[in-house]
């Protein structure tokens, strides 16, 4: 794992007061955290996989089911995993995790990340809010990575557990609030000297590729709902993930743009970690 540089190191982004009082209140209001079974360094798998949905349901396309990935999780993978797959493994050549470093991929989904970071060596814990998302990612990892059903906001793990923790392609959909408590769960779990690795769309310019990504993106982010598509464009409209970091006190030690610009990974560093 690379160590992750203190506050002040090299920020593009530097961290606020303002920001860091927010991140704090996001720590004090956080829910009482649940125990973690198993091990404390690999936890037992305690998702049990539901069954994976028998025809998709447009209704499960809306925002209104409790599983809005209902309809496109059997889909997943054959139409937007073959495009990401190429940012799996620059992930991690970026986050570099030492042998048997244990990360979190929060908001897992189908469990590419997962299943890449279990292939370079990492002991890998995964949670997500969709069971369609996690019997998929169960199905692709099996017992080689612990999934957990669960909510990014109150994520079931002590303080300072991971050397890792990742969010890959997660952070746009949310509405800003629930954004900025992800990423104050995803700073609590993550040890002191740990790397919070970020993947996510790009404000900036594009190179062909990227516009043509943008495109299909931008066709995605509309069929995933309106809520969906409401917070992906306030995140874009609003200056993307440099601007959600300053706002919460977090630096950003290191970035890599990807997808001809429509992606980035940042890794976050700050002062309240
Ligand atoms: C676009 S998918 C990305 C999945 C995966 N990280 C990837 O890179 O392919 C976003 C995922 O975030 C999950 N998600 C949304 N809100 C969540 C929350 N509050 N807590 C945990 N997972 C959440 C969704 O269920 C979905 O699987």
């Amino acid at each position: 794992m690379v160590p992750r540089a203190r506050s002040g190191t090299s920020p593009r982004t530097q961290g606020s007061v303002a920001g860091l009082m927010r991140l704090t209140a996001h720590r004090m209001k956080r829910r009482p955290i649940p125990q973690v079974v198993g091990d404390s360094n690999r936890p037992s798998v305690t998702h049990n996989a539901p069954e994976r949905p028998s025809r998709v349901s447009l209704e499960c396309m809306t925002d209104q089911t409790p599983d809005a990935y209902g309809g496109i999780a059997r889909f997943y993978d054959r139409v937007i995993e073959p495009l990401n797959a190429p940012l799996r493994r620059a992930a991690i050549d970026l986050l570099n995790p030492e042998p048997s470093a244990s990360v979190l991929d929060v908001g897992c989904g189908t469990g590419g990340l997962v299943e890449a970071l279990v292939d370079a060596g990492a002991e890998v814990a995964g949670i997500d809010l969709s069971e369609s998302m996690l019997s998929i990612a169960q199905d692709r990892v099996g017992d080689r990575a612990n999934l957990q059903h669960g909510d990014a906001t109150n994520l079931p793990f002590p303080d300072d557990h991971f050397d890792a923790v990742t969010a890959s392609l997660f952070l746009h959909e949310l509405d800003p609030h629930t954004r900025e408590a992800a990423i104050s769960e995803m700073s609590r779990v993550a040890k002191p000297d740990g790397s919070i690795a970020l993947i996510d769309y790009r404000i900036g310019s594009l190179r062909i590729k990227g516009r043509f990504l943008r495109a299909i993106s931008t066709v995605a982010e509309r069929m995933a709902g309106s809520e969906h598509h409401t917070n992906w464009r306030t995140y874009m409209g609003n200056g993307g993930m440099p601007s959600v970091l300053g706002d919460l006190g977090l630096a950003i030690d290191r970035e890599k743009i990807t997808a001809g610009g429509n992606l980035a990974i940042w890794i976050v560093s700050g002062p309240s970690r």
